[in-house]
């Protein structure tokens, strides 16, 4: 179809004449002209085409006004009513779509819980537009990041035998129904399609490590899943993970390659996104773009997860869950400490073992392991990171104390095997971040197809 994109119309192009598509996303109707606010998804902007009622009788033009409907413009470029912009007079218009009156974004302005009830729709509002225009480019900032800094992408199952977190969170993958016939689980799991029990990955971890012990730098970007029972404004089930993986690298080096990361991707999306974070400053977060701009600018703060809990005791707060080392601190330490302790990014490092994973490195203290989890204000947790435990006994000891099958660590155990060596990752969770730098305040909104406890459309 020969078009011109929307966002290539611009005062460079006044006189000529263009065709256009694009889909209604408001429309005017006055005596002798017809506006119609056109978007064709090139840009956040809409652009306006003017319909000369001496021109377009009443019958021809009204389904073109309809909201949502689909034309075919051709019309001459002019300048606008505003500053700097121009609009499309329409000399011919062709219906390519019609939209039915039942289109159920009209003019009003929609609460968030009901446009998540229609997610096919509500790409089409400029909220939406520009969420997963920063969703894309936020993507594209991540591949470019890694691909620059010398790092290969890498591709881990979706289906896997293990459970990385160990948090048994795993959805099952399965191909048998329901048998009265089979009495056992080991009889049940033999029928079953791998022969073995198999689930949806929670984390390309376990599988990186391996890619990065011959690679040395790699990352992986995909999807994970956790059947958490969790109905939280920041949990989803399905949600996209970037997870680098790097050899020779202890702790302290994966936290200022997570800091310089951060800090490239969001300076990436100000100069990008400009329109889009515009948009959100102005409808959902005040300051956004200063909040943003300060991140790439200032020093991330660190404290330990000790420390953190004596800031936490003396905040005199009252939290309903309880601060006591050991604990894992809840969203409200988190915010309290992002939001009104430290106002910014902070990484909190050195965990008590018992509350992290079986794989990262335990600290000489015996109490602690060689992690960080970090948090931002309005959001809490967007990374979990850690150096990898490389002992082998030390490994084997914590797989067999914490009860899992043995089995299904093989390969992760022949790791520290052959060639072990200091190595650390991380996994930044893609919609934790497009919430902060969005403003969304719900993770439900930052995908386009929501997975959550009791909701899947
Ligand atoms: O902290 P997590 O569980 O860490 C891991 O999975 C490690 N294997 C990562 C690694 O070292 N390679 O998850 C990492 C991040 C979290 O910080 C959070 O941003 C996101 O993934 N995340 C979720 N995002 C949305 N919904 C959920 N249910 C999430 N669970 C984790
Ligand atoms: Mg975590």
């Amino acid at each position: 179809m020969q078009r011109v994109e929307l966002k290539d119309i611009t005062s460079g192009l006044v006189g000529t004449t263009v065709t256009v598509c694009g889909w209604v996303r408001t429309s005017r109707d006055s005596k002798n002209v017809a506006f119609v606010e056109l978007n064709d998804g090139s840009e956040l902007n809409h652009t306006q085409i003017v319909f000369d009622k001496a021109a377009f009788d009443d019958k021809t033009l009204s389904p073109l006004l309809a909201l949502g409907a689909a034309l075919k413009v051709t019309g001459t470029v002019e300048r606008g009513m505003k500053e700097e912009s121009v609009e499309i007079r329409a000399t011919a218009a062709e219906l390519l779509g019609a939209s039915d009156p039942s289109y159920p974004l009209q003019k009003k302005r929609h609460t968030m819980e009901y446009l998540r009830t229609i997610p096919h729709l509500r790409v089409r509002t400029n909220t939406f537009n520009a969420v997963f225009r920063v969703r894309s480019e936020l993507s594209y900032a991540i591949h470019e990041y890694f691909h620059k800094n010398g790092y290969y992408y890498v591709h881990s199952p979706i289906i896997t035998g293990s459970d990385c977190e160990g948090a048994g969170e795993v959805f099952k993958v399965t191909t048998v129904g329901f048998d009265p016939s089979v009495k056992t689980e080991a009889d049940y799991n033999a029928k079953d399609f791998f022969g073995r029990p198999a689930g949806l990955t929670v984390s390309g971890q376990l599988e990186g490590e391996t890619m990065a012990m011959a690679l040395g730098k790699i990352y992986t970007f995909g999807p994970t899943f956790r059947a958490e029972n969790s109905n939280t404004p920041r949990h989803a089930a399905e949600f996209w993970q970037v997870e680098p993986e790097v050899a020779f690298c202890d702790i302290n080096d994966i936290i200022e390659i997570a800091t310089d990361m951060i800090k490239n991707i969001i300076g990436h999306l100000l100069a990008e996104c400009r329109a889009e974070l515009e948009f959100f400053d102005a409808r959902f977060e005040k300051g956004l773009i200063d909040k943003l701009r300060n991140v790439v600018e200032s020093e991330f703060a660190r404290v330990d997860y000790a420390d953190a809990i004596e800031i936490l005791k003396k905040s005199g707060k009252q939290f309903v869950y309880p601060v006591e080392w050991g604990l894992d601190l809840q969203t409200e330490h988190e915010r309290y400490l992002t939001d009104e302790y430290f106002k910014r990014p902070v990484f909190v490092v050195n965990y008590p073992k018992k509350i992290k994973s079986f794989y990262m490195k335990q600290n000489p203290d015996g109490k602690t392991v060689a992690a960080t989890d970090l948090l931002v204000p309005g959001v809490g947790e967007i990374i979990g990171c850690s150096e990898r435990e490389n002992d082998y006994d030390k490994l084997l000891a914590e797989i067999q104390s914490r009860g899992m099958k043995l089995s299904d660590y093989e390969g992760y155990l022949d790791l520290r095997k052959y060639g072990s060596v200091p190595h650390s990752g991380f996994g930044l969770g893609l919609e934790r971040i497009l919430m902060y730098v969005t403003g969304m305040s719900n993770i439900r909104d930052t995908i386009e197809y929501p997975r959550t406890k009791d909701e899947l459309r």
